[in-house]
């Protein structure tokens, strides 16, 4: 598959992070191999990930619309707004192979070789490939980035099938809605996995460890707000709960056993389907770390230098879900670049502290930089500027008007040290705080800053307006 010339580099894995440094490398005009076994490019996020949940997020989001949302606009329909799974199925399997197709196409474009099989280190210098017929071809390359991902983390006592009891990648292509279903994991994937079968009319409980939801990260006021919200939609939670124990019934279904985290008495719950979302492990298997002497830590995480990427193993490097930090795309992607920029010798530098956070519900949030329990803990003087959407025009007009903008500002610089949105659309709206982040802004700048009328950016601006001394919000 290969033409069997020494490369620069050799990445494993085809995901966000592995593709991207693929192309970099190309651009910069390193000869590079990207080797992927799953058949299609794009890994997790394209293939069972960011992109399909997007899409059904996108499709169960319309019947909402259609089903509750648009008779106060004076939209009816004929007969009864109807859901139709495998054409939804469909929709989103087709934006998925359009884009894992389309990588293959950048690939051609920019002369990354892509071998077609699953990579094993041999030495720093030499990477075994497996082909999908069995043969297998050895290459040479000066140097090798892994970036082979993450998988669903098990949990004991509940075994997922797929199909009654899934993961992540089964609650994309369940056949039907089930009447009832239970979420394992009140994270990221739980809500908004669960959101999307909630919406197209399961009753859905969420079983979560901790006393709260989202785990660590968000901001409490936003997580309170949010989790508010969730309730309104029809989600049932429990915290502070464990499971046990799963057992699937003969004529279909789950029964799960939960009993309150620090132990206690045991209940029953009973559930169409269950979603086991407790967070993801990083995917070395078959990898040879161990033969080559790759250090990984006890969270079976490789182990890098910070920002350049290197492994113990000289000419090794790692990044994305496979070393430390946010299981996120964007921020995998930004180590790809960054990688392969110092691989060809020049500066490659990614800021960790600007790594925007969104969860694709509906309203979404959004955040970058410290909530207000970290700038606390920091003990310095800080402003908190908040903006309702209620108070925002076109939020009002467009009938969406749940949600929040709030910034953290040093009261001493006025530099803001976190911003935090509950909003429809609040991912885009987030990007111009990353990037004042990024610049170093202060909220003045923000508030100084003509945004158009009417958008619901004004409220990132009315925000920014309360959170600068001496200015304070117009419309609220
Ligand atoms: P992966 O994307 O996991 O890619 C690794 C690739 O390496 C895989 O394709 C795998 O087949 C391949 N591989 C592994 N071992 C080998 C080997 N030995 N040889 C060859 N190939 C190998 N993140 C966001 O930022 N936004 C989102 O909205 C979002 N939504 C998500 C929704 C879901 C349901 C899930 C599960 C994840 C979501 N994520 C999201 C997380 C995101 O998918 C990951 O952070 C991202 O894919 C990590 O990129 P990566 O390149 O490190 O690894
Ligand atoms: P997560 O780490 O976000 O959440 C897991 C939740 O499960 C936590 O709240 C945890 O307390 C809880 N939990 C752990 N063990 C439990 C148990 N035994 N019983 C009950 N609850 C338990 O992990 P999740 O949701 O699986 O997502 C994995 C990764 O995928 C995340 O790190 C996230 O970064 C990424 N992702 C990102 C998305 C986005 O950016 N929008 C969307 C989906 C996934």
């Amino acid at each position: 598959a290969t033409s069997g010339e020494e490369q620069d580099v050799v990445i494993v894995g085809g995901g966000p992070g592995g593709y991207v440094a693929a192309i970099k490398a190309a651009q910069l005009g390193l000869k590079v191999t990207c080797v992927e076994g799953r058949g299609t490019l794009g890994g997790t996020c394209l293939n069972v990930g960011c992109i399909p949940s997007k899409a059904l997020l996108n499709a169960s989001h319309k019947y909402e619309e259609a089903k509750h949302g648009m008779a106060k606009h004076g939209i009816t329909f004929g007969g009864e707004v109807a859901i139709d799974v495998e054409t939804m199925m469909g929709h989103k399997s087709k934006a998925v192979t359009g884009l894992t197709k389309g990588i293959e196409g950048l690939f051609k474009k920019n002369k990354v070789t892509y071998a077609k099989g699953w990579g094993k280190l041999l030495s720093a210098n030499e990477v075994n490939v497996t082909m999908e017929d069995g043969s297998s071809e050895v290459i040479k390359t000066k140097n090798v980035v892994l970036a082979t991902g993450s998988v669903p983390s098990a949990l004991p006592g509940v075994d997922a099938d797929e199909e009654t009891i899934v993961t992540s990648t089964g609650a994309l292509e369940l056949k039907k809605v089930p009447e009832t279903m239970v979420v394992i994991g009140g994270g990221v994937i739980g809500l908004e996995l669960g959101s999307v079968w909630s919406r197209l009319g399961a009753k859905v409980t969420v079983v979560e460890f901790a006393d709260k939801i989202c785990g660590a990260g968000i901001d409490d006021e936003i997580r309170t707000t949010f989790q508010r919200s969730l309730k309104k939609q029809g989600f049932n939670f429990k915290l502070s709960t464990k499971v046990t124990k799963a057992v699937k019934k003969p004529e279909g279904g789950v029964t799960l056993t939960l009993e309150p985290s620090a132990g206690g008495e045991q209940t029953e719950l009973e559930a169409d389907i269950v979603l086991v979302s407790t967070g993801r492990r990083p995917f070395t298997d078959g990898l040879g770390l161990e033969d080559v002497g790759v250090e990984t830590n006890r969270m079976g995480q490789i182990v890098i230098e910070p920002h350049t990427f290197k492994t113990n193993v000289p000419g090794v490097f790692a990044i994305g879900d496979i070393v430390a930090g946010p299981m996120l795309a964007h921020k995998a992607e930004e180590e790809g670049v960054s990688v392969v920029e110092q691989i060809a010798g020049k500066k490659g530098h990614v800021n960790y502290d600007t790594i925007p956070s969104v969860i694709y519900t509906h309203p979404e949030v959004a955040w970058v930089g410290k909530t207000e329990a970290e700038v606390k803990e920091m003990g310095i003087e800080y402003i908190v500027g908040k903006f309702p959407l209620a108070a925002n025009s076109r939020a009002r007009a467009n009938d969406d008007s749940e949600g929040v903008v709030k910034f953290l500002t040093d009261k001493a610089t006025g530099k803001i040290l976190g911003a935090h949105i509950v909003s429809g659309g609040a991912g885009e709206l987030l990007a111009e705080c990353v990037l004042a982040m990024e610049y170093g802004a202060t909220a003045e700048d923000i508030a100084r800053t003509c945004h158009s009328h009417p958008t619901v950016s004004e409220a990132v601006k009315e925000a920014a307006m309360a959170a600068t001394p001496g200015m304070g919000s117009i419309h609220f």
